[in-house]
């Protein structure tokens, strides 16, 4: 028998059905409040609203879990495969051999744009944001392949999440080339997934970018660290736009704007200004933390605190083991490395912090790490769109192969004027 809770209201009682996950969290079904009770629930951030069922990511941010369709983060962490993981988290299931090898074999085939689309980074002015241009050029994506509007079956779904996959790393990358003014550089079917990007990015017409192999498990690591992290912005805005059967393209476009907030993936920035504006002297680690204490300051610790983790993220947990490994291997000191674990220090004896259960989160440590393998500012959230990118099309698909699944569409409370009659103030 389906377990209830009760409501009351004005006198009625009402059964409101539970619903039980897989690891046991439960949630009230109020799918039918208004037609029976006509009342709404107000939640604002929608920190207690569930807007899906889902099968892709688990996570209980008490205990700092994560998991992609079952599997611990953490597990991914000795062998690091993007793609491998890409393909999990879209699929449901590890890829058998074959599988893996049509799949890395269409990415490799499907890197290029159409070269009418290459002359339209031409277009922008050399100070856009690459934010701005990979969502401009993910969207242009959809009147080259028309073919993909519609999603029908498995096969239709891996051809475009194949070419989407390949595509977003070289619009990335010319994006880049643009803003520097450099001459685009194509993709090289020689190389992987990681090599190729950064091959389109560093590479010169006279002179080949090699990237060695801990920089290349360095980034499979932080793109797989970001693929998916169930109903964050960014994944709901895809899935609400999708909700409206818009493509693939579109819907992941939308993805790439909402990520772009420094509340969302502009985090990382934020976290390298804040520790750049510490080693230059502008105030010492105690003062900053002082000062993002302040309940009226404008100054937020950047990197620290998530809507859903009140434990450490273990996202960073494992980027800071990457950032260690990393630096040791390249002997290399970082002075920023120092600032951010004497800021990590600082928080986990301050009850401020232990209070507000603010721990550091998945952009503390990779803008460190990015900078220490060479990728300039601008780019860092555009490599987490790149990480993210399996994610919005897990669950773009998903929401697509829902039976009846209804458009998105919240209500409001509305706090506006009564009903007031038109007046014009102009003179007639
Ligand atoms: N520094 C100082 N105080 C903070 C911080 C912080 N980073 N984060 C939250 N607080 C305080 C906040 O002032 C509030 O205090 P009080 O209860 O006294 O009013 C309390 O903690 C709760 O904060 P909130 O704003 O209600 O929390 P939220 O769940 O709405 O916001 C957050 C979550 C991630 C936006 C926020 O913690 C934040 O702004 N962090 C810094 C930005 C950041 O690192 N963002 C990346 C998030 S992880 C990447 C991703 O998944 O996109």
């Amino acid at each position: 028998m389906t377990e209830t809770v009760t409501l009351q209201v004005d006198g009625k009682t009402y059964q409101l059905p539970l619903v039980q996950g897989t690891e046991g969290e439960r949630a009230i079904d109020i799918s039918r409040l208004r037609a029976e009770t006509g009342l709404i629930t107000l939640d604002p951030g929608y920190g207690n609203t569930g807007s899906c069922e889902s099968a892709i990511t688990y996570i209980d941010g008490e205990q700092g879990i994560l998991r992609y369709r079952g599997i611990p983060i953490e597990q991914f962490e000795n062998n690091p495969n993007f793609v491998e993981v890409a393909w999990l988290l879209i699929f449901g299931k590890l890829p058998s051999p074959a599988q893996y090898d049509r799949f890395s074999e269409a990415l490799t085939n499907k890197a290029n744009i159409d070269e009418s689309m290459t002359h339209n980074f031409q277009g922008f002015p050399r100070s856009a944001p690459p934010m701005a241009i990979l969502s401009a050029m993910i969207n242009a994506l959809s009147c080259f392949h028309p073919e993909f509007r519609k999603v029908d079956d498995l096969d239709q779904l891996e051809a475009v999440a194949a070419r989407l996959i390949s595509k977003i790393r070289t619009i990335a990358a010319f994006a880049y080339r643009r803003s520097r003014g450099k001459p685009i550089m194509y993709p090289d079917p020689k190389l992987r997934y990681v090599a190729n990007f950064l091959h389109m990015m560093f590479s010169q017409p006279y002179e080949e970018y090699i990237c060695d192999e801990v920089t290349q498990d360095a980034i499979n690591l932080l793109l797989i660290l970001h693929a998916d992290h169930e109903q964050n912005c960014s994944t709901s805005t895809v899935r609400m736009v999708g909700s409206s059967q818009a493509n693939l393209f579109t819907s992941c476009a939308s993805g790439v704007s909402a990520l772009w907030g420094p509340l969302h993936g502009g985090a990382n920035v934020q976290v390298l200004d804040m520790l750049n504006r510490i080693h230059k002297g502008h105030m010492s680690p105690e003062e900053y933390v002082r000062r993002a204490k302040e309940k009226d300051s404008s100054e937020r610790l950047m990197g620290f605190g998530h809507r859903v983790y009140k434990n450490f993220d273990p996202r960073a947990t494992v980027l800071q083991r990457i950032a260690e490994r990393l630096f040791e291997k390249m002997n290399k000191k970082d002075p920023l490395l120092d600032i951010a674990r004497k800021l990590e220090e600082i928080t986990l004896n301050d009850s401020y912090f232990l209070e507000r259960k603010l721990y550091p989160n998945v952009d503390f440590y990779s803008g460190i790490i990015l900078r220490a393998i060479g990728i300039p500012t601008n780019m860092f959230t555009v490599i987490f769109a790149i990480g993210r990118l399996p994610g919005w099309i897990a669950h773009w698909a998903e929401q697509n192969g829902t039976p009846n699944a209804r458009i998105a569409r919240p209500r409001q409370i509305y706090t506006g004027h009564p009903k007031t009659d038109y007046v014009s103030l102009l003179k007639s």
